[in-house]
């Protein structure tokens, strides 16, 4: 569990299943991550969420606000599996999502900056990146904890269609402080 000034950062529970399914169902929460998610897929996302933790030992944790409980996202870090077609596999990547009622208040960039330390010394690595496809709220977050732009190390998702709008991806990277 990681404490922030505002935000739990903590193991999920079968409780949180409806409020993450919630947050995922929305289409402005869904935009950038391939469009909102139907019940039975954000059902099953919230599965593989859980199993990748209990298979991997680390992945997203479930945001709570201190203030009234409330599950207001995700953040966390992943080790991409070494299997997985994709230019970053293997690589540490961080990730983050919150329900479109808690955007505007600094939540992400307060429990992202807490995540990034956390990744550090629990997956011992030197460096810890994000990839997606280009949006100004996640790159905005990035440049408030410090991680750099890697534009040498952009590349196009190989599972995206020529010409899906989702298809050219863009790399930020953090080093490990000292
Ligand atoms: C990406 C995402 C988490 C960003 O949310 P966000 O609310 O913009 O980010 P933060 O929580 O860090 O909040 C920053 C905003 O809160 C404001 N803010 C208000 N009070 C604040 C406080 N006490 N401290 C810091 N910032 C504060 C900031 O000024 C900033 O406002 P701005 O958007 O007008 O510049 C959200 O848009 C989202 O979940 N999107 C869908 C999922 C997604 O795209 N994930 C990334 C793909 S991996």
């Amino acid at each position: 569990m990681i404490e922030t000034p505002r935000l739990i950062l903590r193991p999920w529970s079968e409780a949180d299943r409806e409020a993450f399914v919630h947050i995922v169902s929305d289409p402005e929460v869904g935009e950038w991550l391939g469009g909102a998610r139907t019940r039975d897929q954000a059902i099953a996302d919230f599965d593989r969420m859980r199993a990748f933790w209990d298979a991997h030992g680390h992945g997203q944790f479930a945001i709570e606000r201190k203030a009234d409980g409330v599950l207001v996202g995700r953040v966390g870090c992943r080790r991409q599996p070494p299997e997985w077609n994709h230019p970053m596999m293997g690589e540490v990547e961080i990730g983050w999502m919150l329900a479109r009622e808690a955007w505007g208040n600094g939540y992400a960039t307060e429990a992202a900056g807490a995540v990034l330390d956390w990744g550090f010394q629990a997956l011992a690595t030197p460096e810890i990146s994000w990839t997606s496809t280009s949006n100004h709220r996640s790159e905005a977050i990035m440049r408030r904890i410090g991680m750099q732009r890697a534009s040498e190390r952009d590349f196009d998702h190989p599972d995206l269609a020529q010409g899906d709008r989702l298809r050219p991806h863009v790399v930020y990277v953090a080093r490990r402080p000292g």
